[in-house]
């Protein structure tokens, strides 16, 4: 439980802090808010429970400012960034302890090009950008019948 608490503040509570000190100003100036986020906001993956309740989180607490924003008219873009495996260093230390984990780092995205697609969904105010194009996929597979999403989250994508 300390470790999923100490999880849930620096990866949401920091996030929520971050966005509502910053807030007044990015008013003033019609800023931009990106939120580094990830397929598992939008489906379950197995073994990363933390992560997941994480991600989904910030994907409501995000999703709720952008609609109030919208609605008093206030000139605040919030875009989520819904990334897909990047090969950051933090990310190959993982993949360096799993079975099978070396072979997975071929999937993963170079990270100067997933930071430009990131930059380009704020600068441009998407409401969400998917990277790279799996994640897009992967995030819609609860719309997929239940035997579908459950041998796709059960079996074929759990580590
Ligand atoms: C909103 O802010 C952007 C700067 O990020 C500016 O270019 C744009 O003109 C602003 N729109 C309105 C309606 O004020």
């Amino acid at each position: 439980m300390d470790f999923f608490v100490d999880f849930m503040n620096i990866n949401l509570i920091s996030y929520v802090r971050l966005a509502s000190l910053a807030l007044p100003l990015l008013k003033e100036g019609g800023g931009h808010i990106v939120v580094m986020s990830s397929y598992a906001g939008k489906i379950p993956t197995l073994s990363f429970s933390f992560y997941n309740a994480v991600q989904f989180a910030q994907d409501g607490f995000f999703s709720c400012l952008r609609a109030e924003l919208k609605k008093a008219d206030r000139n605040v873009s919030v875009t989520v960034a819904v990334l897909g495996m990047i090969g950051t260093e933090a990310t190959k230390n993982v993949l360096k302890k799993v079975p099978g984990g070396e072979d997975m780092l071929a999937y993963a995205a170079p990270v100067d090009q997933t930071a430009q697609a990131v930059i380009r969904g704020g600068a441009t105010r998407a409401r969400e950008i998917y990277y790279p194009f799996y994640s897009w996929i992967l995030s819609n597979i609860r719309r997929l019948p239940a035997f579908l999403e459950d041998y796709l989250i059960q079996d074929a994508l759990a580590m």
